[in-house]
């Protein structure tokens, strides 16, 4: 058991989907994987282990934010011994180019955490994807047909950030959307030597402030999640 885990030893897989929701996982579970049990309740952050396709996966809600994702990701490292995590989670669109519901590859990750400021002592480090898992993810999206753009993305500590537009200095460098965790499981996953993707679809946009329906987002997040399972 770790502090927020309650699994016994074992009793997670070491390839884990990371959805911010803990019922999504708990949808996940139901809807895809053989077998599933439930291993965590701790604060109502369900963990699911079961088998999609034969093979063993495990599903764990994160919450949102980078401290929240930080500490369920470092448990699964370093008390359960996880070696690939993927991230499946909704961005906003930062450039217009990028549409509602589309897939996105993760490759990089920006950020304003002032968690990775702390780490690297005012220094920048580059949040990069696991190139196997990335690649893997790419290869999965055209061979079931899926639509997906790869690229730069922002993990941002402020939902609601009081300055207005601030959003556009990532635009203008090209970075594709806007999320709040991936930065720290690729810093987590670089520290620890395992493997990380974050796969998001687009739930709103803020160049066109258009948003998803609850229909479109369960639609486009099937699609992200059968991908994610299919990488995995
Ligand atoms: N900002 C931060 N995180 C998000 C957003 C957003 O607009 N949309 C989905 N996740």
């Amino acid at each position: 058991m770790s502090i927020h885990i309650a699994a016994k030893a074992g009793e997670i897989a070491e390839v884990v989907l990371m959805p911010g929701d803990p019922m999504r996982a708990q949808y996940i579970a139901n809807k895809y994987l053989q077998n599933a049990t439930c291993y965590n309740q701790v604060r109502g952050m369900f963990g699911f282990t079961g088998t999609y396709k034969g093979k063993r996966i495990s599903i764990q809600g994160s919450g949102m934010g980078i401290p929240s994702f930080s500490i369920y990701a470092t448990e699964l490292i370093t008390s359960y011994g996880v070696k690939k995590i993927m991230r499946i989670g909704s961005c906003g669109a930062l450039l217009k180019q990028v549409n509602i519901r589309d897939v996105i590859l993760a490759m990089s990750a920006s950020t304003d955490s002032g968690i990775n400021d702390r780490y690297f002592q005012g220094m920048t480090f580059a949040p990069t994807a696991s190139f196997e898992l990335l690649n893997q993810a790419y290869k999965k999206s055209q061979e079931l047909k899926i639509d997906v753009k790869v690229g730069n993305i922002f993990s941002t500590d402020l939902f609601y950030d009081h300055i207005p537009d601030s959003w556009k200095i990532w635009a203008s460098f090209g970075v594709l959307a806007v999320e709040m965790e991936a930065a720290a499981l690729y810093t987590l996953a670089a520290k620890h030597g395992i493997q990380a993707l974050a796969i998001l679809t687009v739930s709103d946009h803020l160049v066109t402030q258009e948003a998803c329906s609850s229909e479109e987002r369960e639609k486009t997040f099937n699609q992200m999640l059968e991908l994610a399972l299919e990488t995995a």
